[in-house]
């Protein structure tokens, strides 16, 4: 197998995996975790979402801590922006890098922003425009439900390829494809590749899986061997959608590293200092984190 010298992890524990959460994280606490997330190494930190805050009341508070958190050079700071107003909040609050999202299914797509996938073309298309003239990068970011749709069931990997299609002709700059549901294997990732890579390069697609079944690192690895070298992934395996019934956390990021280090695989950030904020975070929810480092780290008299 020819694997990549180095690759690049992408922290989506602040945004997807606060955003499923029902216990209130304090402002200060966020940041100060933010903080700690930084200093691990990782060069890519989804801190929040411009979303409703009546939608996702977890990150109502995304202007004080985009504003607040400290920048440490060489980290991208990031967050999902839904449309212009969501934009104008990113903006004021001096966010690095945009995340655009929609679903390839129509019925996702309208549980998750009220819209039908028409509907959601001209409005990120605009966002995508401002953001660029605001000398922003845009994460295509994600387009969800790429393998099933907790509505509609499978979809097709050409379905995939028409909404892929319409986000890289907006002009975005990376495409992260989210397995929203968990339920991917790697044989189905491979027909879904089979059909976007020849369209788009690998640089610029991600994957974005969460492990409900056990299977994201499977599937990382498979996307590994077909030339992706991007992953996103949440510190513990938190995470989750909450207009996507049944989803569970993201593949945890420690368990990713873990697996990557041992390949020979570079990502840049240093495990222990993950754990430490695993455990910060374990205090913060009052809940021991789901993901196999934290747990041989309390097996092993850790807490
Ligand atoms: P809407 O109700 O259709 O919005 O919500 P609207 O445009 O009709 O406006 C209604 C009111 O909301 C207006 O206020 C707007 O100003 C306000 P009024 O004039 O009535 O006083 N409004 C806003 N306020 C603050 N920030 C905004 C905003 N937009 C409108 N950005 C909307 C549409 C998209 C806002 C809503 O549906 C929403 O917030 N959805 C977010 C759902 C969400 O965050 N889902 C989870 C993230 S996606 C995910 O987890 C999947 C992913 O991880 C990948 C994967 O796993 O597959 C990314
Ligand atoms: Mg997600």
């Amino acid at each position: 197998m020819k694997l990549p010298k180095q690759v690049r992890i992408k922290e989506v524990g602040p945004r997807d995996g606060l955003q499923n959460e029902p216990q209130q994280v304090d402002t200060g606490d966020k940041i100060a975790w933010i903080n700690q997330l930084s200093a691990s190494g990782l060069s890519y930190i989804e801190v929040t979402s411009f979303v409703h805050p009546k939608w996702i009341p977890q990150l109502a508070d995304s202007e004080a801590v985009l504003s607040s958190i400290h920048r440490r050079a060489g980290v991208t700071y990031a967050a999902l922006v839904p449309n212009m107003r969501g934009l104008e909040r990113a903006l004021n609050g001096h966010i690095d890098e945009v995340s655009v999202f929609m679903s390839a299914s129509s019925a996702h797509n309208q549980n998750n922003i009220n819209k039908t996938i028409k509907e959601t073309y001209p409005v990120l298309k605009e966002v995508v425009r401002e953001a660029k003239s605001a000398g922003k990068s845009v994460r295509g970011g994600y387009l969800s439900t790429v393998i099933a749709c907790p509505y509609e069931g499978a979809i097709s990997p050409e379905q995939v390829r028409q909404v892929a299609d319409h986000l890289f002709n907006m002009g975005i700059d990376e495409l992260s494809l989210g397995d929203t549901i968990g339920v991917a294997v790697p044989t189905e990732v491979e027909k879904l590749l089979d059909v976007l890579l020849p369209e788009f390069p690998a640089e610029r697609l991600a994957m974005h899986f969460h492990d409900t079944r056990g299977t994201a690192l499977a599937n990382v690895l498979k996307s590994l061997e077909m030339g992706i070298t991007t992953f996103d992934s949440s510190l513990g395996g938190l995470g989750g959608c909450p207009y996507a019934k049944g989803a569970s956390g993201n593949v945890a990021t420690e368990d990713l590293i873990y697996m990557f280090h041992r390949m020979g695989i570079r990502t840049g950030v240093e495990i222990d200092a993950l754990i430490a904020a695993g455990e910060r975070i374990e205090d913060l929810l009052g809940k021991p984190l789901n993901s196999r480092q934290m747990e041989i780290k309390r097996r092993s008299g850790g807490k």
